[in-house]
């Protein structure tokens, strides 16, 4: 009921929102010529081709359960943190390792290798600061939650947090202590101690008393809130596409050249008969929902369950957002209170992910099945049954085993069409990589320069609670779990139809 309730509050706020750039589009149809002679947006594509540009990307919601992440000190000391290889067992990864300012944001593997190999492909953290739910899986509520995961798993950085909060006290004293207040005496406790590492890490950590046990638990916390104030620093840049649309919307003719024929039929089939916009949908081109596409498992031996398996998880978080080291009160933390949980279609489910910059960073999906963007639109055609649980994505001959989203066409693409939403894919790229906005904290031990990133602008913190208040299109807010929303059947509710 309380879900309905917020629901219809958000397609409110959307339609009105596109109801706007509708009433633009209007106000000059009279005296509009095709802008490009090679395409002419009807006012409904235009009206979705608007809620694609960046310039419709809310400030980064505020996290409540963050207090520290829009201060500058908790930016650049969170940057220090990000690049530090000293937070791994073997001194030698870093967030940054995988995570590389000059890739994106990511490594480019199809699975991570830390201090050993993982099972799935790290993301880009760009525009992370967006999403409610962290990881391919969602299983963190919170950035700075998820920033805690890396350190303490054994393959990735390795470490525990009793050495964490040791490292910060030897390294990283001053930049801490301005912002969180006296480290605590650590002088006590064994050096390797977690309740997650290892058996000896484990049995180290219950010999610890529960206070200094919650004192090492609040240092390393706090060291989460730091870097995930880095990560909300991360805009993403402006592509050939922005510039495309703001000239479509504005009538210009320029934006004829602003795109190829074949980048530009790959964007009508992209918000068309691609049915791409269902989920990658937004300035970021992601709903940030769980789907089930039917992406085969790389390991068959070891099924991956996507979102089924990481909701428990995230609810029994001792650092999600109604946990003892969150800053947000109970009532602030809706979205993880009435998490759905129990849908059948998060069984083999992924976040959708973002497109921006998708085509400089191969390999693709959770666990880099797809080589290219090809066999990804490929994939869409092809529509298998999923591995695990049952994919969203529907085939004309569909046998027994039914699609259980019966409602989604079959998304039918020519050969010439594959390539070119292909070719669309490739103006999601910003031209001019732009420089990290986060400074080195003066005096911190690196003194790296700023690394090239599709980055740009200062974090602007967001008026409302996460997303909720704050009234502005965001692409989180297109439904709930499975209710994808073309965003044409916004245009239906409120809105006066455009003229055919
Ligand atoms: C060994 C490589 C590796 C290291 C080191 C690493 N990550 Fe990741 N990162 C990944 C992988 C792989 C995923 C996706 C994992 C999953 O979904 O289970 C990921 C996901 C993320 C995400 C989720 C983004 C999203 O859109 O949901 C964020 C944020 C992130 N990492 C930040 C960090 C931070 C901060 C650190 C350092 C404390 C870090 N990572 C260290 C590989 C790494
Ligand atoms: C039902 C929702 C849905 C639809 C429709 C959809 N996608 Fe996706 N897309 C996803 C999800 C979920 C993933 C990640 C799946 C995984 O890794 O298992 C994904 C992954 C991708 C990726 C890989 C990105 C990366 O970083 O790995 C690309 C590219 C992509 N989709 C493009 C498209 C295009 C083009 C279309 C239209 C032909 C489309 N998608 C339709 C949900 C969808």
């Amino acid at each position: 009921m309380r879900r309905l309730h917020s629901m219809t509050r958000m397609f409110g706020s959307a339609a009105a929102a596109l109801c706007g750039a509708l009433a633009v589009t209007l106000a000059d149809a009279g005296e509009q010529r095709p802008a490009t002679g090679l395409v002419r947006w009807s006012a409904d594509e235009k009206a979705v081709l608007a809620s694609l540009s960046l310039k419709r990307l809310p400030p980064v919601p505020a996290d409540p359960s963050n207090a520290v992440e829009a201060q500058p000190a908790a930016i650049a000391f969170g940057r220090s943190l990000f690049e530090d290889a000293r937070f791994s067992r073997n001194g030698a990864v870093a967030c940054a390792s995988c995570h590389d300012p000059a890739r994106q944001f990511q490594d480019g593997r199809p699975v991570s290798q830390g201090v050993g190999t993982g099972s799935r492909r790290a993301m880009p953290i760009v525009g992370a600061g967006h999403a409610t739910w962290l990881f391919w899986d969602g299983r963190k509520d919170s950035l700075w939650a998820q920033a805690l995961g890396p350190l303490e798993d054994a393959v990735e950085h390795g470490t525990n947090r009793v050495r964490v909060a040791r490292q910060v006290a030897a390294n990283h004293r001053g930049e801490y202590e301005a912002l969180f207040g006296a480290l605590p005496g650590l002088d006590g406790p064994p050096g390797d101690a977690s309740p997650r590492g290892n058996a000896a890490e484990q049995e180290a950590w219950a010999t610890i008393e529960p206070r200094r046990r919650e004192e090492v638990s609040r240092v390393f916390a706090n060291i989460g809130k730091a870097i995930a104030a880095y990560e909300k620093s991360l805009q993403p840049a402006p592509t050939r596409l922005d510039g495309y649309i703001d000239a479509v919307l504005l009538g210009d003719r320029a934006a004829g050249s602003l795109l190829r024929a074949d980048e530009a039929r790959g964007l009508r089939l992209f918000i068309g008969k691609g049915q791409c916009v269902s989920c990658h949908n937004g300035p970021l081109f992601s709903d940030q929902q769980f789907h089930n596409t039917g992406v085969p498992q790389r390991d068959a031996t070891r099924p991956d369950r996507g979102r089924a398996a990481a909701t428990a998880a995230v609810r029994g978080d001792e650092f999600n957002c109604l946990g003892p080291f969150s800053d947000a009160r109970p009532e602030q933390c809706q979205e993880l209170r009435f998490m759905v949980s129990d849908d059948p279609a998060l069984e083999g489910a992924f976040k959708t992910p973002g497109l921006r910059g998708v085509a400089g960073r191969p390999p693709y999906m959770h666990a880099g099945q797809f080589a290219t963007l090809e066999q990804v639109v490929r994939h869409y055609v092809a529509a298998p049954h999923a591995p695990v649980g049952h994919s969203e994505l529907t085939h004309r001959h569909a046998g027994a085993a039914a699609p259980m989203h019966a409602e989604r066409a079959p998304i039918e693409l020519s050969e010439a069409e594959v390539a070119d939403l292909v070719s669309f894919l490739g103006t999601l790229t910003a031209e001019r990589p732009l420089a990290a906005v986060a400074p080195t904290t003066p005096g911190s031990q690196d003194g790296r320069a700023s690394p090239p990133g599709e980055v740009h602008g200062p974090h602007r913190p967001g008026p409302g609670r996460r997303g909720h208040d704050d009234g502005l299109l965001s692409d989180r807010r297109f439904g709930g779990h499975g209710a994808q929303r073309p965003l044409p059947i916004l245009l239906g509710r409120g809105c006066a139809a455009p003229p055919g």
